[in-house]
């Protein structure tokens, strides 16, 4: 008979229930702000390992690829373990630093820190040792050898929660410590991670790792918020947003200026005022049905268009910016089924009918792979304008 063994299996109680049910309730889940849970988590971390600060995040992973990008380590070499999970490595290459592998000793599956000092070279930066199955590592030993070549110490304390090492904390030693919380760990969470601070600059480095575990926002104030953390962007997608808000030359140059050069945008907005549209509307006797903001008074709390576009002005638009347009694409011209006489205005049955129809429609290319077919179709119609959205893909 086969039998399962649980790879973990967490101890929850009515308390742990309770909280989570608490946290629920609240309906203020994002960024860990609603209950104050996060806050009150982060301090008493702080207070058990008695270090300078504590930053929550949301995996052990997290935390050491935020850890990392405190001590630029582009171009450097960041020493660790050779026996470790791959976040510890990954974490390395993914702030554009070389992992430099170190043999284990085999007998507490730690770094061997009498192997250290042969793999330290002028690109140094960073000693990464692992505390592997929570045995704490020799941090006198690292100690020793990062003050002797000034280098920085993170420790990957995914498994160490709790762990002394000769009668404190680990999280009380490095100038970072990471923690994850991951369900098979000794601290079990759904998943999270902390990165406890002990570095002298520990009141910058905790802003700046607050901003980035919250996308690069530094500041905010009711609706608005700064960015100045998070570096540039390869790309930019905006979807169904220009059309709702007061200013949307405002967000065009604000993705302009958080681009990399040559980084991409891909704006996609209703392609109002379009050829068929019109066509269809005068078909059909119609008012200009797509325009609800001047409905609005009538149909309260119908408000859903403040922008109208079509290909020309939102083209015209990101090129003033100083985008390049690469790609223009339509989406289906639903306008079709109205000429076909299928009036969906104000017709959710039909409305469900023709979306289906069209789903239909685009599934027949994917299923035999012709994707590319599809796309070129939706390309030309983008030429004379048609289509129900229009997405544009530019260039900085
Ligand atoms: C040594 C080590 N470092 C980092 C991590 C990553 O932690 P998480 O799973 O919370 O991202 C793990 C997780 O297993 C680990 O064992």
């Amino acid at each position: 008979m086969k039998r399962k063994i649980k790879l973990f299996e967490p101890s929850i109680g009515k308390d742990e229930e309770n909280a989570i049910k608490r946290v629920l309730k609240s309906k203020f889940w994002a960024s860990g702000a609603g209950t104050g849970k996060v806050l009150e988590f982060e301090k008493k971390f702080k207070k058990y390992v008695n270090s300078k600060n504590c930053i929550a995040v949301n995996s052990g992973t997290a935390a050491l690829n935020l850890a990392l990008s405190i001590y630029d380590i582009k171009n450097k070499e960041v020493i660790l373990p050779s026996f470790t999970f791959v976040a510890t490595a990954n974490a390395v290459i993914m702030n554009g630093g070389k992992p430099v592998f170190v043999d284990i000793n085999p007998y507490t599956l730690n770094v061997d820190t009498e192997k250290i000092e042969n793999s330290i070279t002028e690109k140094t930066k960073v000693l990464l040792p692992v505390h592997f199955g929570g045995l704490s590592c020799d941090l006198d030993k690292i100690n020793s050898l990062s003050k002797k070549y000034n280098l920085k110490i993170i420790e990957d304390a995914a498994h160490a929660a709790g762990t002394n090492y000769k009668s404190k904390k680990i999280g009380s030693h490095g100038n970072a410590v990471c923690f994850s919380f991951h369900p098979i760990k000794n601290l079990a969470m759904p998943t999270g991670g902390l990165i406890s601070i002990n570095d002298k600059n520990h009141r910058k480095i905790s802003e700046s790792l607050c901003a980035k575990r919250w996308c690069g926002i530094t500041n905010r104030k009711k609706t608005d918020y700064d960015i100045k953390q998070i570096g540039k962007f390869d790309a930019i997608h905006i979807f169904d947003v220009l059309e709702h808000v007061n200013d949307p030359i405002s967000i065009l140059k604000k993705s302009y200026s958080l681009l990399k050069r040559g980084g991409i945008i891909v704006v996609e907005v209703p392609n109002d005022f379009n050829p068929l549209q019109k066509l269809a509307q005068k078909a059909l006797k119609k008012k200009e049905w797509w325009i609800t903001f001047y409905s609005w008074s009538k149909t309260s709390g119908n408000i859903q268009h403040l922008n109208y576009f079509n290909f020309s002005s939102i083209s015209d638009l990101l090129k003033r910016i100083g985008f390049k347009i690469i790609i223009k694409e339509a989406t289906f011209p639903l306008e079709i089924f109205l000429l076909m006489g299928q009036d969906y205005i104000k017709n959710p049955k039909i409305g469900k009918k023709i979306h289906l129809e069209r789903i239909q429609f685009e599934k027949n290319f994917e299923k035999r792979k012709e994707g590319q077919l599809k796309r070129k179709i939706y390309q030309k119609l983008a030429e004379i304008g048609i289509g129900r959205t229009a997405i544009i893909y530019a260039k900085k």
